[in-house]
This record gives structure tokens, C-alpha cells and sequence, in this order.
């Protein structure tokens, strides 16, 4: 085995400065170390590429040979039966499980309810005072899981289980999550502690709702619904703590990302005019009558989106761990070594993206990239199972918005606004003001 790339020592440096300007931080480190260049972190070195060639032998490799990334850490704080830290042969049967809801005919179900959520929070803007767009996108996103995902259309029970699942994300610390002797309950005083309480609290509001959901013959859209009638291949439903912690884990990959990456397309498509202009000609030339599949095909609208998650990708690298030995270029890697995939490093490479810095989204209707070019949703065994319904999320938000609505960014004397790690995604470091005006 030879020894692993450079990079920096000190973790804990080098973790802060990756939390505070993670872009940066990956861009840095592939230029002053070399391209793999190692990253220290609280779980030990990564091994991290931002190469097409070299990410192209990691998303090619036999899915057997990499195991999730901090599993054992995790486990007891998001539960052992998460997807995204199962590996092998329980996380491809979970995964089968859980993604035909998210594709095809079935994610088109959700058309009409993206485009109401939208309509109804952009509706509450106020008028030529100032306000905070990522703020709303958050509860767009979060109002579209609770009913699409969750299935609680009843409102009062969407709201009594949003405020439960908000308390769970808020108790979440990651002091715990990446330092277990820290999860002591110390008299019930501590932050662990205060975990449990809210963690037990869900599970109660949960159990309720499958009580009631099981004694009703009539099923409905949801992915939730779906699932209750789902069977793995030996033929066995999921257990309610199995349900609960999947949902959990859907809910939390799918808001934050979903959110950031809607503020940051309305960021860039309000700063830059001529990109505004040929979108809303775009979208202006639609019917009148809402036709989301119409509003899918968009083709600038679609250019713009891959364009807004390529430059400012919110998960900017990721990671696995080794079960088997691994060459990855001149590198001969041992089992138990962690990998990891600086997307920021792919998508801001200007051999492939040539005004890479800039939001240009002309460059996805000349060309098409390759999955080792183009990653925002990762790739291999464990890409993102919500891609295309984030996608479909993304553009209809979009479109309703920019369809109804004639919004202004404000000048900011500080400059652009930079991405910063909050919780597992990157987003705006500094709040995105917009000001809502009257249609010209
Ligand atoms: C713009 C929005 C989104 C982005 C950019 C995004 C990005 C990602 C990325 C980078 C990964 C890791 C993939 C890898 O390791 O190769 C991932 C995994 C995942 N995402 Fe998303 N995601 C988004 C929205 C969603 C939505 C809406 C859902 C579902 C409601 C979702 C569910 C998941 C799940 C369950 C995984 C774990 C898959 C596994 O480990 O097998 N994501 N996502």
C-alpha cells in the first residue's frame, strides 16, 4: 500500500475553514496539494478527487466495494436502518424500496401540489419591503415532503408534525453526532438528552398517524402510503421504527437541499439580467393553463437549474469508505480507507467549464456533460434517489414563481454571497434580499 496524497494537518482547522467557506476550501486544496489530495477529518483522512477520470473508477467500482461513509458514528443518532449509512446487500433492497415514489408517473403526481405550495407562500410576500427568499423556499420545500413524502394533507396534523420534526432537526447537534462520548443524558440536562426527549416525542406523533393511516382502507399518493404496502424481497413489510426512520431521513435529505438550491437559482437569475429576461420570455410563452409536464421539458428552464446546482452544488464533495484494496492513479489504497468526491472541484474545472465562475446557463443547451463532469446529485450505488423529483421541484417552483411574480434583488455592498456549510448543505452565507414588486 502506498502512503496517501498530501494535505493539510490539522483537522480541526481545516474542518472550520471548510464550514465557513467550503467552495473555497476543496478549491484550495486541489490546487496547492495536487488532484487526489487527502482531507483530514474527524473520522480520519479522505482521500478526495475532483478528477473526471478518477471519480469515473470510483462511481465505476462493483458497488461492494465501498461501504457508507461514518456509519458506525451515525447509526445510533439517525438510526441503524438508515439508507444512507446501510451498505451492501440491506442498503440495495432499502434502496429498491424506496425509489420507484421519486420516479416517472408517479413523481408527476405531484405537479399540481408543488405548484399551490409555491402559489400560496409566494403569495404571502409582502409588497416593496424587503424580504429573506430562503426563508420561504425552506417552507415550500419542507410543506411539499410533509404532503408529498409524509402524505398529511390534513393540515392540522401536518402542522402538529412539522413543529415535532423542526424540534428533532433543531436538537440535532453536531457536537454529538461527531463526538460520542459527548451523548451522555447527565440528569436529563444535556443536548443528548433533550435528542431523546424530542426523538421520543416523533416517535409517538408517528406511531399515531400509522395507527390511523393502517385502519383506513383508502391509501393515498404519498410515499408514505406507498410504502406501508411495500414488501422487501423476503417478502416483509417495514417495521414502524424502519418507516419512521426513513421518512425522517427523506424529509431531511430532501428540505435543505431542495430549499438551498431554489434560493440560489432565484439568487442568480434575479443578478444577472439577461439571464432573467430569457427565462421569463421562456416561461411567458407557455398557455396560460398549468401543464407541469410542459414546464419539465423547458429547456432554458432546465439549463438554468443544472447551471444553479453546478455552480454552487450544495452537497460540495462526498464519501465513502473502502471495504476492498482500491488503485486510484498512483495511489494503492487499503481497505478502510475513506474516499471522497469534491463535486465543487468537478464542476469548477475549467477544461470542462470553460468561464467555470460564472453563471453561465448557455453551457448545459450547447453541450452535454458526463455524470464524471456533472454531479450535483453524486453518483454510482448511492446517487440521490430524489434527483429528478428535486429537478421537478426546482422548475416548478420556478416557473410559478417567476410567472406571478416580478421580484428585485438588493444591491448588496458586500459583494456576492459566498456558500457556507449549515447542518450537511452549502448554502448562503449572508441572507438573500428580495423585494417583491409590482408587475411592469
Ligand atoms: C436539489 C436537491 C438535492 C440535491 C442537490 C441532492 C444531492 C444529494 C447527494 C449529493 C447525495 C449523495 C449521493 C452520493 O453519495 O453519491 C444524495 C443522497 C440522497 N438523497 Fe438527495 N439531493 C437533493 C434532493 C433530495 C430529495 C428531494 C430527496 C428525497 C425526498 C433526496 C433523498 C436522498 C437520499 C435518500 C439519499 C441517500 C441515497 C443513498 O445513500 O443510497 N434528495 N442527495
Amino acid at each position: 500500500m502506498s502512503p496517501l496524497p498530501p494535505g493539510p494537518g490539522n483537522v480541526v482547522l481545516s474542518t472550520l475553514r471548510y464550514l465557513r467557506a467550503p467552495y473555497e476550501r476543496m478549491l484550495q486544496m486541489a490546487q496547492r496539494y495536487g488532484d487526489p489530495f487527502t482531507v483530514p477529518s474527524f473520522l480520519g483522512p479522505v482521500v478526495t478527487t475532483g478528477e473526471p477520470a478518477t471519480i469515473q473508477t470510483l462511481f465505476g467500482s462493483s458497488p461492494d466495494t465501498f461501504a457508507a461513509f461514518g456509519a458506525d458514528l451515525l447509526g445510533p443518532v439517525i438510526g441503524e436502518s438508515n439508507l444512507i449509512i446501510l451498505s451492501g446487500q440491506r442498503h440495495r433492497s432499502m434502496r429498491k424500496l424506496l425509489t420507484p415514489p421519486f420516479q416517472g408517473a408517479r413523481m408527476r403526481l405531484y405537479g399540481e401540489l408543488l405548484k399551490t405550495t409555491a402559489e400560496e407562500h409566494a403569495g404571502r410576500w409582502p409588497r416593496d419591503i424587503p424580504f429573506e427568499v430562503h426563508r420561504t423556499m425552506q417552507e415550500i420545500s419542507l410543506e411539499v415532503i410533509l404532503q408529498a413524502v409524509l402524505g398529511f394533507s390534513n393540515p392540522a396534523a401536518r402542522a402538529a408534525f412539522r413543529d415535532v420534526i423542526l424540534d428533532v432537526i433543531e436538537a440535532i447537534r453536531p457536537t454529538f453526532m461527531f463526538m460520542p462520548f459527548l451523548r451522555r443524558e447527565l440528569f436529563g440536562l444535556s443536548a443528548w438528552s433533550r435528542f431523546l426527549k424530542v426523538r421520543m416525542r416523533l416517535a409517538e406523533v408517528f406511531a399515531h398517524e400509522l395507527s390511523t393511516r393502517r385502519a383506513s382502507a383508502n391509501r393515498g399518493q404519498d410515499i408514505l402510503s406507498q410504502l406501508l404496502d411495500a414488501r422487501d424481497d423476503a417478502g416483509a413489510p417495514l417495521s414502524d421504527e424502519e418507516l419512521l426512520i426513513q421518512m425522517v431521513n427523506l424529509l431531511m435529505a430532501g428540505h435543505e437541499t431542495t430549499a438551498s438550491s431554489l434560493a440560489w437559482a432565484l439568487y442568480f437569475v434575479h443578478r444577472e439580467p439577461a439571464v432573467r429576461q430569457r427565462l421569463l420570455a421562456e416561461i411567458r410563452a407557455l398557455p396560460e393553463t398549468f401543464d407541469a409536464d410542459a414546464v419539465a421539458h423547458l429547456p432554458y428552464l432546465d439549463a438554468v437549474c443544472s447551471e444553479t446546482l453546478r455552480i454552487n452544488p450544495v452537497a460540495p464533495s462526498i464519501a465513502r469508505t473502502l471495504e476492498k484494496p482500491l488503485t486510484l492513479g498512483r495511489y494503492e489504497l487499503a481497505a478502510g480507507t475513506h474516499v471522497g468526491i469534491a463535486i465543487i472541484v468537478a464542476h469548477r474545472n475549467e477544461q470542462i467549464y470553460p468561464q467555470a465562475d460564472r453563471f453561465l446557463p448557455e453551457c448545459f443547451l450547447d453541450h452535454s456533460y458526463s455524470p464524471f463532469e456533472f454531479l450535483p446529485f453524486g453518483g454510482g450505488a448511492r446517487r440521490c434517489i430524489g434527483a429528478a423529483f428535486a429537478m421537478y421541484e426546482l422548475k416548478i417552483v420556478l416557473y410559478t414563481i417567476l410567472r406571478k411574480h416580478n421580484l428585485r434583488l438588493l444591491p448588496d455592498d458586500d459583494g456576492p454571497i459566498s456558500a457556507v456549510m449549515r447542518n450537511t448543505t452549502a448554502g448562503p452565507s449572508r441572507p438573500i434580499l428580495m423585494v417583491h414588486e409590482k408587475r411592469s
